[in-house]
């Protein structure tokens, strides 16, 4: 089986796999990071999103040999090791954001990717955006509301 070494949330890790494994059965499996959700067969749902070198992915729709010495962001490496949070779960946690939570750890992937861009770019990131930015990311129980807003809370934290 062909090995594999990549960062995960900023330690290496590596692996002995098969050449078929998806980018999200690696992290959940054979790390144990079971924070990356798997919600469909199909690459429609978003719960398995995670950020590339820095760049929100969803890893059901890549293998894990193709991303052989990248830089791998999970939910569980989002918030500081001292246990802060990020002020994305912060935000979904003040405005409400999830139900169920199983959509959670790629909307907040997507999230924070998403206000990095903009930020980036100067571009202003209002409902309309954010509503856009958010059309591969399903989520069964909100309506999208509170997660709209919890978006738009953290960009302006974040921008603070
Ligand atoms: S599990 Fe990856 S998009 Fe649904
Ligand atoms: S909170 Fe349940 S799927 Fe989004």
């Amino acid at each position: 089986m062909p090995k594999i070494t990549m960062t995960v949330n900023g330690q290496e890790r590596s692996a002995d796999i098969e050449a078929r494994t998806l980018l999200s059965s690696f992290l959940r499996e054979d790390l144990g990071l079971t924070g990356t959700h798997v919600g469909c067969d199909t690459s429609q749902c978003g719960a398995c999103i995670v950020h590339i070198d820095g760049q929100a992915v969803k890893s059901c729709a890549t293998l894990a040999l193709q991303n052989e010495g990248r830089e791998i962001t999970t939910i569980e490496g989002l918030a500081k090791p001292d246990g802060t949070l990020h002020p994305m779960q912060t935000a979904f946690h003040e405005n409400h954001g999830l139900q169920c939570g199983f959509c959670t750890p790629g909307m907040i992937m997507t999230a924070t990717d998403m206000i990095k861009r903009y930020q980036a770019s100067g571009a202003p990131l209002d409902e309309k955006a954010v509503r856009a930015e958010l059309e591969g990311n399903l989520c069964r129980c909100t309506g999208y509301q509170n997660i709209v807003k919890a978006i738009l809370d953290a960009s302006t934290q974040m921008s603070a």
